[in-house]
Parts: structure tokens; C-alpha cells; sequence
């Protein structure tokens, strides 16, 4: 019988509750990374820690570095390889924590407690940390698998519609492109938060026990509006939120799809319709269209998801059914220069 090591990418055990309560099943050797400002505003939960090993960090892109790495590294040295590590906070904290779990010791248990909607429906799931090296995004990471997910709705109140909005957002990408009849039902009536990251969860555990290590080309269709998102939020010099720069990336995938004659008209149009972007989503995509095709192109070279000149996109036959396609220079930028510029 193999035991496997700590970070395996085994389904993790989705416990959902308070986390006053779940955290009195940790075992003493604990160390909790939280993001300080959940700290601050769930005082509950900062003192149901006060007798743990709590190690502060400030979220955003800024967290995710190798001198962040380093610098929690020297407070672990007498920290053992059997000890647990909770990542309590949005996905920054999760993905530098799963990095700080995969390397400490060669690899430590990892428990995530996710407190924004967007951590809790993706970045909890699938085993990915990764760190940013320059302007470079997630330009180093690793898979380290965790053993359990806390899902605390009570989290959630504290974040902005606009945070809401981008979870939901990356919840409705997991239906749309996966699963036909769960995206009618929502498209009739939409799920409150708790069962919609619920069921967008369990989607995603499919594609990632499918295809753990994005080798057999399945884990790709998460991926879906990322290609213009990574773009779009780039150019918008990061002042647009990552899920709001996918929602956007959503439409240009939809535009693209109807070009080149593969997501029908009423598909693409059904699926705007019921996406959660924010209002004015037309809008302030034909404003970052202003932005240079030559800047665009600098962008998607960068990018990891083919040259500029022929980009791997993901994009819909139909509600739930998808294909990678590779998409000419000609057909991106005809829509950037035309349509979404208007
Ligand atoms: N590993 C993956 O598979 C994966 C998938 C998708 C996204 N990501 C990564 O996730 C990151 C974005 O995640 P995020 O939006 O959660 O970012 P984040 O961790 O930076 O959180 C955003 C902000 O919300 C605050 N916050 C967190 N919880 C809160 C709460 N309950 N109430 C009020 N404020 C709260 C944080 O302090 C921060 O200011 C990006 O770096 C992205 O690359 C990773």
C-alpha cells in the first residue's frame, strides 16, 4: 500500500461552518497564514486563534513573491514536517501559502480556508500556488493538493458586491462551459452564493481529478475568458479586478466564437445575457480597446496560451460543450480595432 505524501492532488474534504468551530479540529502543530485584514474585521475568528501560531499577511498581487517566501521561511525553522498549515484569506494568501506548504520540509499538510467568493468557487480548488517574478504572473508555482476546504459563508459578508460579483462570475465560467443543464437552471433563477460556489465546486473537482496536472488537455477549458482577461487586465494596469478582467475576457470569447462561426448567435447571446458583469462590461471594454493591437500582441507573447498570431482559446460549441481553438491574428484584431473599440 502507498502512502501518499503530503500536497497529493486527492479530491480535498469540503467542510462547510463556522470557522470558530472547525478550527478546534486542528492539531496543535498549526501554523495559520491569515490575511490580516480578515483578521481585523472577523474579530471572532481572530480570537478563536489567539492560543495558534498565526503568521499576518497583507493581501494582494504584492504577496505573491519569492521574497514573501523567504521571509515566512525564517519564521518556520523549528516548525516540523508533520505540522498543518491553514491559508486563511483570498486566493493571494492561498496561492502563497500552497507554495510555502509544497516547499516547507519538502511538503506539509494544507487545509484552505477561503474568505473571498472567488477563493472559495476556484483558487481552493485544484492544488495550484504560484508566485509572481517581475510583471510575470504566476511565473513560478507548484500543485500541492489541500486535505480539507473550509466553506464559511460568514466571510462573505464582508466583501464588496464587486468581489461577490467576480466569485459569481467565475462560477457561472465552470457552468457554461461544462455543464448544459445546471446553466438553464441558473439562467431561469440564480443560486444564492453558498449553493452556487457549492455546485461550481464540485465542477471543477470533476475537471481537476480528470486531469490533475493540465496534461491531458481537459484542465485547459478553465481557461475559459482568461486568453482576453490576462490581456485586459493587464492593459488596465491592474486596476481591474482579475474575476471582472475574466467576465470581460467571457464576451470576447463569445464575439470570437460567433466570428469564426462556432458559438451560435443565440448561445452567445443567452449567456451574456445572464453573466453578472457589471453593467457598463461593454463599455469599459471598448474603452481598454483603445490600447494599441502592438501593445496586445506584447501582452500575449508574455501570456502562456500560444503566440499573438495564433492564440489557443477556449470557446464554445454550446452551453457546455467546448473546444481549444487556434485563432488567427486577423480574427483577434479585427474585434479589438473594430467592434469592442466602438
Ligand atoms: N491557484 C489558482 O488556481 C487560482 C485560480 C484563480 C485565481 N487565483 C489567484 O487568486 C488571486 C485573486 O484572489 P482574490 O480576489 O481572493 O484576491 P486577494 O487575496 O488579494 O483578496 C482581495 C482583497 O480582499 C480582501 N479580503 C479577503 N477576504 C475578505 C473578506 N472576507 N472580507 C473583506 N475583504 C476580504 C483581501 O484583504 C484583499 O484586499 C490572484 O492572484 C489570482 O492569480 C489563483
Amino acid at each position: 500500500m502507498t502512502t501518499l505524501p503530503p500536497g497529493a492532488l486527492t479530491p480535498s474534504v469540503d467542510r462547510t461552518g463556522r470557522f470558530v468551530d472547525l478550527v478546534k479540529s486542528l492539531p496543535d502543530e498549526t501554523v495559520v497564514f491569515a490575511d490580516a485584514r480578515v483578521l481585523r474585521l472577523h474579530r471572532d475568528v481572530a480570537k478563536s486563534l489567539s492560543k495558534r501560531t498565526v503568521i499576518p499577511l497583507t493581501a494582494g498581487e504584492g504577496l505573491k513573491s519569492l521574497a514573501t517566501i523567504e521571509r515566512v521561511a525564517k519564521r518556520l525553522s523549528g516548525v516540523s514536517r508533520s505540522a498543518t498549515f491553514v491559508a486563511l484569506g483570498g486566493g493571494t494568501v492561498g496561492d502563497v501559502v500552497t507554495v510555502i506548504a509544497h516547499l516547507h520540509k519538502r511538503g506539509v499538510k494544507l487545509v484552505h480556508a477561503p474568505t473571498t467568493l472567488l477563493a472559495a468557487v476556484d483558487s481552493s480548488i485544484g492544488g495550484k500556488g504560484a508566485v509572481n517574478v517581475g510583471d510575470v504572473k504566476n511565473a513560478l508555482g507548484v500543485f500541492h493538493g489541500p486535505v480539507e476546504t473550509w466553506l464559511c459563508p460568514k466571510f462573505f459578508d464582508t466583501l464588496s458586491e464587486a468581489q461577490r460579483r467576480e466569485g459569481r462570475l467565475e462560477a457561472w465560467k465552470m457552468v457554461v462551459t461544462l455543464d448544459a443543464a445546471t446553466a438553464r437552471r441558473w439562467m431561469k433563477k440564480t443560486p444564492n452564493d453558498l449553493a452556487l460556489l457549492r455546485e461550481a465546486r464540485d465542477l471543477k473537482e470533476a475537471v481537476v481529478r480528470t486531469d490533475p496536472y493540465e496534461t491531458k488537455g481537459v484542465r485547459v477549458v478553465l481557461n475559459f475568458g482568461h486568453t482576453f482577461g490576462h490581456v485586459l487586465e493587464s492593459v488596465s494596469g491592474f486596476s481591474l479586478r482579475h474575476g471582472e478582467a475574466v467576465g470581460l475576457g467571457m464576451l470576447c470569447a463569445l464575439d470570437v466564437g460567433v466570428d469564426l462561426g462556432l458559438t451560435p448567435r443565440g448561445v452567445a447571446e443567452a449567456i451574456e445575457a445572464a453573466l453578472p458583469n457589471a453593467k457598463n462590461a461593454r463599455a469599459v471594454l471598448a474603452k481598454l480597446a483603445k490600447v494599441p493591437v502592438s501593445k496586445v500582441a506584447k501582452v500575449l507573447a508574455a501570456d502562456k496560451k500560444g503566440s499573438a498570431s495564433q492564440l489557443r482559446m477556449v470557446l464554445l460549441e454550446d452551453l457546455g460543450r467546448w473546444r481549444t481553438v487556434g485563432v488567427d491574428a486577423k480574427t483577434w484584431q479585427s474585434r479589438w480595432t473594430g467592434s469592442w473599440r466602438a
